[in-house]
């Protein structure tokens, strides 16, 4: 799901996994009712949603170790499992983002933003979810940190094969990971389809200002786009 700052990409992630409440018209996860549900109808749903969250600083509590931070929803939805248990699966955790076992001893600032992104992923698929949300995972990196994690990200859907929603203002990061598109505006789904449809032949001009702020390496057709840019942006 793309769209710019404010249009309500984030509230939709939030609702789908039950954190912000779906007040009007209607949403159904996994064949439930979000609008009106009862918190202690939707628990058992909610563990089979994951999710990695937009600023990946504050994300984790400050007060616990690194393994504490992904353990946290076993502990929470798979209470009885034991303590060598859950060190044991924080381990395959960590393995899996490829961070060092080491880190599990660490506190979340004693990390890189692009380490302390893995580790979120790490918790994010802590509980083998069904459904992966990813609020702008990546868009507090730097750039060639970023691509690195968009690789894993990519990686670890396929060994194991959640489905994902992909929330990102960057359509180029979105056209690279996902096999359909939603874009946003103003709290609206303005077009959706497969990378090819929306971004060979995009319905809205705003879709076209999109696709024309993306950067290209040919200088002239770099002009072209902006200038392209300049003229949809006066007319959205
Ligand atoms: N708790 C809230 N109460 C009232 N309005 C809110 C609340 N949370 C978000 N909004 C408003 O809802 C709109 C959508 O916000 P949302 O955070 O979903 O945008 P976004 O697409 O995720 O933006 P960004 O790219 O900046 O993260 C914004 O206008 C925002 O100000
Ligand atoms: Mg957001």
């Amino acid at each position: 799901m793309v769209g710019e700052s404010g249009s309500g990409k984030t509230t939709i992630g939030r609702a789908i996994a039950g954190l912000t409440k779906a007040t009007g018209g209607s949403l159904t996860v996994f064949g439930h009712e979000m609008v009106g549900f009862k918190e202690r109808k939707f628990k058992p749903l909610r563990k089979r949603i994951g999710f990695v969250f937009q600023d990946p600083a504050a994300s984790f509590n400050p007060h616990l170790s690194i393994g504490e931070c992904v353990a946290e929803p076993i502990a929470v939805h798979q209470p009885d499992m034991s303590a060598h248990d859950r060190r044991q699966r924080t381990r395959e955790l960590l393995e899996a983002v490829q961070l060092p076992e080491a880190y599990a001893q660490r506190y979340p600032h004693e990390l890189s933003g692009g380490q302390r992104q893995r580790a979120s992923l790490a918790r994010g698929i802590a509980l083998n979810p069904e459904l992966l949300i990813a609020d702008e995972p990546t868009s507090a990196l730097d750039v060639s940190v970023q691509a690195r994690v968009l690789e894993l990200f990519a990686e670890l859907q396929e060994r194991f094969h959640y489905a994902a929603l992909f929330i990102s203002h960057d359509l180029a990061v979105v056209d690279m990971l996902s096999d359909r598109i939603g874009v946003l505006f103003h709290g609206r789904l303005l077009e959706e389809g497969t990378g090819a449809q929306v971004l060979g032949s995009p319905q809205h001009d705003y879709t076209r200002k999109l696709i024309a702020s993306l950067p290209v390496p040919d200088p002239v057709e770099q002009a072209k786009r902006r200038e392209l840019a300049r003229e949809i942006r006066a007319r959205v």
